[in-house]
């Protein structure tokens, strides 16, 4: 299958991304290689099994004590057990005390508001020195972007670039039942570097009006049914 040649030894199943999604984080990752990579949310490894070929040492958190048996933890990997509330700042100290830079964050683990603007908050409190992208999943769900979009990126001072739509959300076909549906998907795209920025951070929403659109068509979908 094609598969194979595009996501060699990544496990695929469950892998809760959509292709365009995937292939999207394979390219940042084959830009980025990041010497330390963080992702929070986990689940059965999906995400985790393709950063791991990129990655020289990442620190992978989910809350789920389930996560570990589910499948071989790469040998680059770290994964930690309990909520990112106290993960996340862990991690961060590990990297700072190893002087491994961050380069990478995934962030895909508690979608609500409040989980969300959380997880943001607690990742903003790292100083870069090098480059770091941070990638939030499901940025077109509505709740998912209510969280990104309350968060406050500027109090980071090296956060230059947010775009929800680097890559858009979509209307889940499976979600599809009774004439609505669900719109999940997306990753939004954070740029943060060692300069410090001047002025107001550049906040995009690339793909705002489709969106929106998806918003307002999803709980009533007679109109194209
Ligand atoms: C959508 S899945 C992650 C999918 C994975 N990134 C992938 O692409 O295959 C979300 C995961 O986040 C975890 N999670 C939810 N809330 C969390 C929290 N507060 N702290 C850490 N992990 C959490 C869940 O247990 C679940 O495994």
């Amino acid at each position: 299958m094609f598969s194979e040649t595009l996501f060699p030894n990544v496990l695929l199943d469950n892998w809760q991304m959509m292709p365009w999604e995937q292939i999207g984080l394979t390219g940042v990752l084959a830009r980025v290689r990041p010497k330390g990579a963080l992702e929070i949310g986990v689940y059965h490894g999906g995400s985790l099994s393709l950063t791991s070929q990129f990655a020289k040492h990442i620190i992978a958190i989910d809350i789920d004590p389930a996560v570990p048996g589910r499948f071989p933890c790469p040998p680059n990997a770290e994964l930690r057990i309990g909520n990112s509330v106290n993960l996340i700042p862990e991690a961060l100290a590990s990297f700072r005390e190893r002087r491994l830079p961050l380069n990478f964050v995934l962030i895909d683990a508690d979608h609500s508001e409040a989980g969300v603007q959380r997880d943001i908050s607690l990742v903003l409190a790292y100083e870069p020195e090098e480059p770091l992208f941070i990638l939030m999943h499901d940025s077109g769900n509505p709740a998912t972007r209510r969280g990104i979009k309350s968060a406050d990126w500027g109090r980071n001072p090296h956060l230059h670039f947010v775009d929800l739509d680097f890559i858009p959300g979509q209307i889940i076909e499976h979600s599809v039942a009774n004439g609505r549906a669900e719109v999940w998907g997306g990753l939004g795209l954070a740029y943060l570097d060692g300069t410090r920025r001047k002025g107001e951070p550049l906040i995009r929403e690339s793909a705002g009006v489709s969106i929106r659109c998806l918003h307002h068509c999803a709980p009533d979908l007679s109109a194209v049914l």
